[in-house]
């Protein structure tokens, strides 16, 4: 079970509760983070990120359309054995790896999508007293080589530092709107020590073009923080605004990760994804490649 990871960081929060407005009417029936790229759910991809970096309980905190999710993470009986009546061990492989044994999926329900912070801290007491990692799913990470995943990074950087580690991305200025910002000190190359956080600024308020993207860890202060939060940007309970009371309290970094982030909350990201993806499967890339560039001419 989950002592089988030796990782200072072994349990996360998968918040899949949110209305995905930006995706309608794909996400009318069902949650965003079911959406393929190529051919796995947005939310398997998070939670193998996940796993690469030595988590081993995956709490999802989910809303009206949890089932989808929670059969993807289940034992498909009656697919299993069909496909082992007819020999097709490889399906069957691929099909058993969704949810490797030592891997435990936890559900918790946000009864009504109060925003990021409200659905991180429906995790509470599922997460206890240890520090835990928080990955948004509709921002798809690719590592810069394989077994360097964006949260692994962060995990190492946990275990240096011992505090809360935000994933930061440099974002042109006209974009900061749809991002929190940080600002600090620089540390080392990729890493600064956050003293200021906002949701959202427009450009001539940002303190910087170091935006969050979606992946964190955090240290279970954040939990006070958010309960003891009025309601920010929208109306929502924001992560960000817990950041910021945690940072008053105990050191908080942004570290730049390596890798690449595709906002699969949007429809051009996700069309983004799924052609760079596409061209770099081991299968599919070289007919894949063909057909653009035949579309092309
Ligand atoms: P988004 O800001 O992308 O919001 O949430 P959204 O509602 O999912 O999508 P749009 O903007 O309407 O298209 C960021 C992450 O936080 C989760 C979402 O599921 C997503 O992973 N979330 C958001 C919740 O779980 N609960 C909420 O109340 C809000």
């Amino acid at each position: 079970m989950a002592s089988s990871s030796t990782s200072p960081i072994t349990k996360a929060i998968f918040p899949v509760a949110g209305l995905g407005t930006r995706f309608l009417p794909a996400t009318k029936a069902q949650p965003k983070e079911m959406l393929p790229v190529v051919d796995k759910p947005l939310i398997q991809y998070a939670v193998e990120e996940a796993y690469e970096a030595g988590v081993r309980e995956m709490i999802f905190v989910t809303g009206r359309h949890k089932r989808p999710i929670e059969d993807h993470f289940d034992m498909t009986f009656e697919l299993e054995v069909a496909l082992e009546n007819s020999n097709k061990q490889e399906l069957l492989d691929v099909v058993r790896s969704v949810k490797p044994d030592d891997m435990e999926c936890i559900y918790v329900r946000q009864a009504q999508a109060l925003g990021l912070g409200h659905a991180v801290l429906c995790g509470r007491r599922l997460v206890g007293n240890d520090a835990f990692a928080v990955l948004l799913a509709d921002d798809l990470m690719v590592g810069p080589r394989a077994g360097h995943g964006v949260l692994k990074q962060m995990v190492e950087q946990f275990a240096e530092w011992r505090a809360s580690i935000l994933a930061v991305q440099e974002v042109p200025p006209e974009h900061t709107r749809r991002y929190g910002i940080v600002a600090g000190t620089q540390v080392n190359d990729n890493l600064m020590d956050v003293n200021r956080i906002i949701e959202k600024p427009a450009p001539e308020d940002a303190p910087s073009r170091l935006g969050v993207a979606g992946r964190y860890i955090l240290t279970p202060g954040i939990f006070h923080e958010i309960a003891n939060q009025p309601r920010g940007v929208g109306g929502e309970i924001q992560l960000t605004d817990g950041i910021a009371g945690l940072l008053r309290r105990e050191k908080v970094f942004a570290y730049r990760y390596e890798g690449k982030r595709y906002d699969c909350g949007s429809k051009e990201g996700f069309l983004q994804a799924n052609v760079e993806l596409a061209l770099a499967h081991p299968q599919l890339g070289a007919g894949f490649k063909q057909f653009l560039q035949e579309l092309a001419l």
